[in-house]
């Protein structure tokens, strides 16, 4: 297993590309499998999860190639619908699978995803959607099982809660289903929008794209001549880069990026006392004389993001002043508190809101990564800390952040990566 050994404190310079967002491929690969034409994706970020998919779709039949950040990818030849429990139980944005399979072939079965470390996250609204559009659904031997022998058909589908993998899966249904879809209460992230854009834009009848009302019209099973795309920029990795700026009292520029999909992370930044500087395409962070203290809630876009919230956890280490973060999407979000607390971070933990007290002085220890976005707020404080820290598990930062240490190295961070 890889780890990585970071001495700090570090400062850095220069400028960073950031790759396409892992968050808006994922379900944009899934879309592939409405296509009839073979598809050609470019900025398609090369991370672990984007290649697990793959390789779910490569046994669906499907064939793909993954060379420079572009994917090619034909789903004509898709022959099986199932997706078994070994890859599903590594990445739970397989069941992005279930409404595409179900809506081309009228059948699938996908294995229940299982626990994760951030949170139970039940798939209950993607199921019920389903089974609003016709779909029978039912749960045998750890597997869901879906059939709609004749087709979806449209429905009127008001989501209980707001769900981003639920929104995607449920417009990728009801874009070959038979009539007219209205969904309520949709996701609004930009990963939602870009996949409805690109329906949009290979001629299906769409309309609501970015608003909570999303109007959709099926094909009536018919599979879809897709047009080619491009993912966008990753908002998350970006925010993490400016969080990097921001903790090690650095200025540094991040280049392809989308700065309208990061303003609740700006707005905080700057309530911090730093400064973002914006161009169409590119965002410079410079830092604050001294960090003040923030109060953030997570929510759905366009509000704060969950995915940065331990980024910004770090942050407030160094801020002065009792900084409060209260998590309001996932109800176990905070795994990443007991190893910045290891690295000297003062941060008391009560239900749902921690509440850091800084400036904390952070020394360097050995950490453990504990889910993703958790990983990187943890290299972020070790740039901060004083001598060596060493980052274990990083597994899970390879799931979604691309060549992490080498963007960071060419700023000019000492890390490096080593075997245990
Ligand atoms: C997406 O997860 C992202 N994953 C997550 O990114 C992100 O944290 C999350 O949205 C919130 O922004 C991908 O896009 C692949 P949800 P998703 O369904 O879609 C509850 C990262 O670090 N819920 O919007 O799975 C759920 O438990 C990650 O990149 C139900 O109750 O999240 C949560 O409390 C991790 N029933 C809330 O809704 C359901 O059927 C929002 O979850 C579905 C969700």
């Amino acid at each position: 297993m890889d780890y990585l050994r970071i001495q700090g404190p570090t400062k850095l310079s220069g400028t960073v590309t950031i790759s396409g967002a892992k968050n808006a491929a994922l379900p944009l690969i899934t879309l592939a499998l409405l296509a009839h034409n073979p598809l050609k994706v470019t900025n398609m970020p090369e991370v672990a999860d984007i290649k697990t998919l793959l390789k779910l779709l490569q046994n669906l039949g499907a064939s793909c190639t993954l060379q420079d950040h572009v994917l090619n990818i034909d789903t004509s030849t898709v022959n099986h619908t199932m997706a078994n429990y070994d890859i599903v139980k590594t990445m739970r944005a397989s069941i992005l699978v279930l409404g595409p399979l179900l809506a081309r072939f009228g059948h699938c079965e996908v294995s229940l995803p299982g626990g994760c470390a951030i949170g139970q996250r039940p798939i209950d609204l993607h199921l019920k959607a389903m089974e609003a559009m016709g779909a029978t659904i039912t749960i045998h031997a750890g597997y869901v099982h879906a059939v709609a022998p004749k087709g979806l058909k449209g429905a009127h589908i008001i989501f209980d809660k707001i769900t981003v993998t639920g929104t995607a899966n449920v417009v990728m249904a009801a874009a070959l289903a038979h009539g007219k879809s209205v969904l309520v209460n949709c996701a609004k992230e930009p990963e939602v929008v870009q996949l409805c854009e690109i329906l949009r834009d290979s001629g299906i009848d769409i309309t609501g794209i970015g608003t909570s009302e999303i109007t959709i019209v099926g094909t009536g099973g018919k599979t879809i001549d897709m047009v080619d795309f491009e993912v966008i920029p990753d908002r998350i990795e970006a925010g993490t880069y400016l969080c990097a700026g921001a903790i090690t009292n650095s200025t540094i520029t991040l280049e392809r990026v989308r700065p309208d999909h990061l303003d609740a992370v700006t707005a905080k930044l700057e309530q911090m006392g730093c400064r973002v500087e914006c161009s169409a395409d590119t965002m410079t962070i410079h830092p604050a004389a001294q960090l003040k203290h923030v109060d953030i809630i997570t929510q759905e876009y366009p509000a704060f993001p969950t995915d940065m919230q331990a980024q910004f956890l770090a942050l407030a280490t160094l801020a002065k002043g009792a900084s409060s973060i209260d998590e309001r999407l996932f109800e176990n979000r905070f795994m990443h508190v007991s190893e910045l607390q290891r690295l000297g971070a003062d941060i008391k933990l009560s239900g749902h809101v921690a509440t850091v007290i800084g400036p904390c002085e952070l020394y360097g220890a050995d950490v453990m990564a504990t889910d993703l976005r958790a990983s990187s707020a943890l290299v972020l404080a070790a740039m901060a800390a004083e001598g060596t820290t060493n980052v274990h598990r990083i597994y899970h930062l390879d799931r979604g952040y691309e060549n992490l240490e080498q963007k960071l190295r060419a700023l000019g961070a000492k890390i490096e990566r080593l075997k245990e």
